[in-house]
């Protein structure tokens, strides 16, 4: 079973050769690479449809999407690619849709790598999450010279130039990430604050411009809970965004779990509620879950990692506007809490955040997602 994706609308497998043969009129078909090349070329897909055990069959039973990032430089890793193709149905692009790698000197786009985690996508009927269009880190050197109207022009320009690249290929973008501090304001330490608030609406509008079809997400993280400066203040702004008529169609909750303080399943469900309620998509856009300073021996870390994915997975799955959960990485291996630079946010490891292991084995966190996507 796999989906195609018409404009804003996705329908699913064999139900959508169906719907666009008999209502094409009323699905506003989009004439993006992915649906082209599926209709034109099945034979093209290396990928039939997913076993029944894989997480994306259950997701697709649900209508839901379990997504995973990737990066090019892993593809060559053992069971790296199968593993993506087989079990999840969303790819993001963990760095290669960043501003340091697509636009690296002013005004030089270089969308090669971009290209080929949309072609894998594409081959593999995943939706894609375009990540991300304007952060304030991993900006590439000249951004940070710049100031003012000529800050503003380079980011109006990046947003429109990446997101026309790929029109009618990215089922979300994130097209702001992370724009808010601690303490519920602007952050202190991106040069867009300077600009004033109304920097973020003007990338919404010029990204909506670009690709009228892309679903447009705010995301950040620790915001998940209810009740901190900074899930206060992110509240505030999406409202004033949505009261302003801005293009804003979703909110992802990136959910790098912190064991040693994270709020509950039932806060976390309380939180994207309310976001739902202002008329909004939610996801949970870069889930991992750490054990490395969870107590116990390595078996009891792994069951306590499978219940408390599996609680968070369900909080999501259970509301209908929760339409994805994206796991930040395909295994151990390759998880930035691996590397020695960011590990160390989380304490000590090894903090193995993903379902599956290094050797690409099924963990019980594997199955603690599967059960949140069978509603068990
Ligand atoms: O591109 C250079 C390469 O040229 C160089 O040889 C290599 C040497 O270490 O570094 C490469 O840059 C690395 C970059 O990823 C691309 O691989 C940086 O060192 C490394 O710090 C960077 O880490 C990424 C991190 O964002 C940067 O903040 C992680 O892979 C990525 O998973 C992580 O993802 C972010 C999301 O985008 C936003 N939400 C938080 C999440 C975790 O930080």
């Amino acid at each position: 079973m796999y989906f195609f994706r018409f404009g804003r609308v996705r329908v699913f497998g064999a139900f959508a050769l169906v719907l666009g043969l008999s209502s094409s009129a009323c699905v506003e078909r989009k004439p993006s690479a992915s649906a082209t090349q599926t209709a034109a070329s099945p034979q093209a897909d290396t990928y039939a449809t997913p076993a029944p055990d894989s997480l994306r069959a259950f997701a697709d039973q649900q209508k839901k999407f379990i997504g995973t990032a990737l990066a090019t430089w892993h593809f060559g890793k053992p069971n790296y690619k199968e593993i993506s193709a087989a079990h999840f149905n969303s790819l993001t692009a963990e760095n290669e849709m960043k501003w340091e790698a697509v636009e690296k000197q002013q005004g030089q786009f270089s969308f090669a790598p971009g290209d080929a985690l949309v072609a894998f996508a594409e081959q593999h009927h995943m939706r894609v999450r375009g990540h991300t269009l304007v952060w304030h880190s991993q900006l590439a050197p000249w951004v940070k010279t710049l100031s003012g109207d000529k800050l503003r022009a380079a980011m109006l320009h990046h947003v429109k130039t990446t997101a026309e690249h790929w029109k009618g290929r990215i089922a979300q973008w994130d097209v702001v990430n992370e724009a808010i501090g601690d303490d519920g304001e602007l952050r202190k330490d991106s040069p867009f604050t300077a600009l004033g608030k109304e920097y973020i609406a003007e990338a919404f509008r010029t990204a909506h411009a670009a690709d009228p079809a892309a679903q447009l997400f705010y995301n950040d993280y620790e915001a998940e809970g209810l009740g901190t400066p900074k899930s206060e203040g992110q509240y505030r702004l999406i409202q004033q965004l949505k009261q302003a008529g801005v293009p804003i169609h979703g909110v992802g909750f990136q959910m790098h779990v912190e064991p040693r303080k994270w709020p509950t399943p039932e806060e976390i469900r309380k939180n994207l509620e309310r976001f739902v309620a202002l008329g909004l998509t939610v996801e949970l856009t870069e889930l991992d879950v750490p054990v490395g300073e969870v107590p116990g021996t390595l078996a009891e870390k792994l069951e306590w990692q499978k219940k408390y994915t599996h609680d968070i997975a369900a909080a999501c799955f259970t509301l209908p506007a929760c339409t994805g959960i994206t796991l930040w990485g395909v295994n151990d291996a390759v998880s930035w809490l691996s590397t020695p630079e960011w590990g160390k946010l989380r304490g000590n490891g090894p903090h193995l955040p993903l379902p599956f292991d290094a050797d690409g084995k099924k963990k019980p966190m594997f199955d603690g997602i599967a059960a949140a996507l069978q509603g068990k």
